[in-house]
């Protein structure tokens, strides 16, 4: 009996303990961190200490404890103790800490419980872009979503990649003409998306108008030279076909970021020529016509009156 009791009470502790040490520390961390303001300079690096308690708690990532993903922290010391990472997550964080402004372990945790998206941005045009290049221009998980501490649901209005904010975010290094140059990919992706028939059903609020991440993926985004990118060759018939029903090689032949060709641009510039013509022309006679009727009310008549009177004089 007593040994069953002494179970049942180590069951509890170690129930308990866990998830009460974790809510003391996430309390401990925000002791200071959600009363500090500013930003400092840390290893080089501009970051902002401030991590706002209540905007944390409702972010995807409310429930979590601070040092789930700032793996091994403690309130005092603060940096990670060595081997806080697994065998697993060591040469993951080595790979991408480049990308890390603080904290590494808080980079690479996302794995833990993401990891088959995690594992696709790392194969992708930009994780090869940090991994292999060992460039920051490539995007990772916090260019996207945005803060860490504040995530929230890609279907809520306040996040990145809403799909109404989205085509910005990708705006933020695609519309750069340098990264362009850099490395050698079309400068005016925006600008011809933008133009495109798709981007301006965006524009208006068409929810079915693709965004960017419906032609090239969120997360596995390739090279268009890729064969396993969605816009390479004949994989264009799948990407497009989700949304035009029988599309064929003809048809995924119109791209979006062609340049409109010479006839379809002179003939949109020649209907705006046109239209400001017919509405100049008009509002032209409009106006002499008034000016005619006003001429002929006053000026006329009175002439008229100056005229009879002069040759009652006269005669
Ligand atoms: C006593 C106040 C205090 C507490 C408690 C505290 N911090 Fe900090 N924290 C600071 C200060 C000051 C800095 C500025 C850089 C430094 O001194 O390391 C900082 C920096 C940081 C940084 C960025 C730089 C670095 O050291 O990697 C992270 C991440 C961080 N804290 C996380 C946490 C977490 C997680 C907790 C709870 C486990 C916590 N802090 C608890 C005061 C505190
Ligand atoms: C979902 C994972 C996650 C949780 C939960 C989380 N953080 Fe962070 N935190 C990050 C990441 C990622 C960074 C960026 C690390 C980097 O750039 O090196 C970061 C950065 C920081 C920084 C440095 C600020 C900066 O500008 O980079 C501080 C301070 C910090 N966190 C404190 C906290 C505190 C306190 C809590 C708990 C209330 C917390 N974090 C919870 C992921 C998390
Ligand atoms: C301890 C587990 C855990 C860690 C670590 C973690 N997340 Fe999450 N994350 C979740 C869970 C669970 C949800 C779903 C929450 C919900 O549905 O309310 C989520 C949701 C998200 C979402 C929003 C998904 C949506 O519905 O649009 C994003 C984005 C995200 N996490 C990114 C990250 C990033 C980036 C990191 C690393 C800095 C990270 N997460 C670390 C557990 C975690
Ligand atoms: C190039 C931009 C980009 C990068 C980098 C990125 N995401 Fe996302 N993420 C998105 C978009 C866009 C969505 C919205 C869902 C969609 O359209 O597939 C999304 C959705 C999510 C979701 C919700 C689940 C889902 O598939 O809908 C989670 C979780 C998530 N991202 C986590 C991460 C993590 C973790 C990282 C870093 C390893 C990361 N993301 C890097 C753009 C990005
Ligand atoms: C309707 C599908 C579609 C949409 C929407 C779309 N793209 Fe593309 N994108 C393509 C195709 C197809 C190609 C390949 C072009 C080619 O074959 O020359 C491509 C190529 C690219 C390239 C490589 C350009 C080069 O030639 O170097 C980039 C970068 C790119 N897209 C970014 C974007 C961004 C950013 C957005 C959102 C603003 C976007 N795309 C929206 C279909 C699309
Ligand atoms: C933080 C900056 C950044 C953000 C945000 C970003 N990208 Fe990129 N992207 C890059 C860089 C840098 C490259 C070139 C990588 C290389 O070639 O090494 C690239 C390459 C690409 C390519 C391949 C171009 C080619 O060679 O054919 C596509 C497609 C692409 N991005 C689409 C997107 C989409 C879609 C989004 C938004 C969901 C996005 N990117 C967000 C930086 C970014
Ligand atoms: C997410 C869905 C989606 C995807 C993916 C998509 N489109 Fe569209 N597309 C639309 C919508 C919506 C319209 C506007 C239809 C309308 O209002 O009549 C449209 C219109 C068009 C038009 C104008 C003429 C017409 O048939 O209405 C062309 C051409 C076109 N798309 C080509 C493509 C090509 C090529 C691809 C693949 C590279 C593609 N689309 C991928 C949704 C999509």
């Amino acid at each position: 009996m007593q040994k069953v009791v002494i179970l049942i009470f180590i069951c509890l502790v170690v129930f308990f303990i866990p998830d009460s040490g974790n809510a003391d520390t996430k309390a401990g961390c925000l002791v200071c961190h959600n009363n500090m303001g500013g930003k400092i300079e840390y290893q080089g690096k501009v970051i902002d200490l401030n991590v706002d308690a209540e905007k944390f708690e409702k972010s995807v990532h409310g429930f979590l404890s601070c040092t789930d993903c700032h793996l091994g922290f403690k309130e005092n010391p603060h940096l990670p103790p060595e081997g806080a990472l697994s065998k697993e997550l060591q040469p993951i964080m080595e790979k991408i800490s480049i990308k890390a402004k603080a904290d590494p372990t808080a980079m690479v945790a996302c794995y833990n419980c993401h990891t088959q998206i995690y594992n696709d941005v790392l194969g992708s045009v930009h994780g090869k872009n940090i991994v292999d290049k060992k460039s920051t221009d490539g995007a990772f998980c916090l260019d996207c979503h945005g803060t860490a501490h504040y995530i929230t649901k890609s279907t809520e209005k306040s996040s990145p990649v809403y799909q109404f904010n989205v085509v910005e975010t990708c705006g933020t290094c695609h519309g750069s003409p340098e990264l362009a140059k850099k490395y050698n990919i079309e400068a005016k992706v925006m600008k011809s998306y933008m133009e495109s028939f798709h981007g301006k059903k965006h524009i208006l609020g068409h929810k079915r108008a693709p965004t960017c991440v419906n032609c090239h993926g969120a997360h596995e985004v390739k090279s268009k030279d890729d064969p396993a990118s969605p816009v390479f060759g004949k994989n264009k018939i799948n990407t497009c076909g989700g949304c035009h029903k029988g599309a064929n090689e003809k048809f995924v032949a119109a791209i979006t970021h062609q340049e409109a060709g010479p006839i379809p641009h002179y003939a949109e510039k020649g209907l705006i020529i046109l239209t400001i013509s017919v509405i100049a022309f008009t509002v032209t006679h409009v106006l002499l016509e008034a000016y005619s009727d006003i001429r002929d009310t006053f000026f006329r008549k009175k002439k008229e009156v100056e005229h009879e009177s002069s040759e009652e004089y006269t005669s």
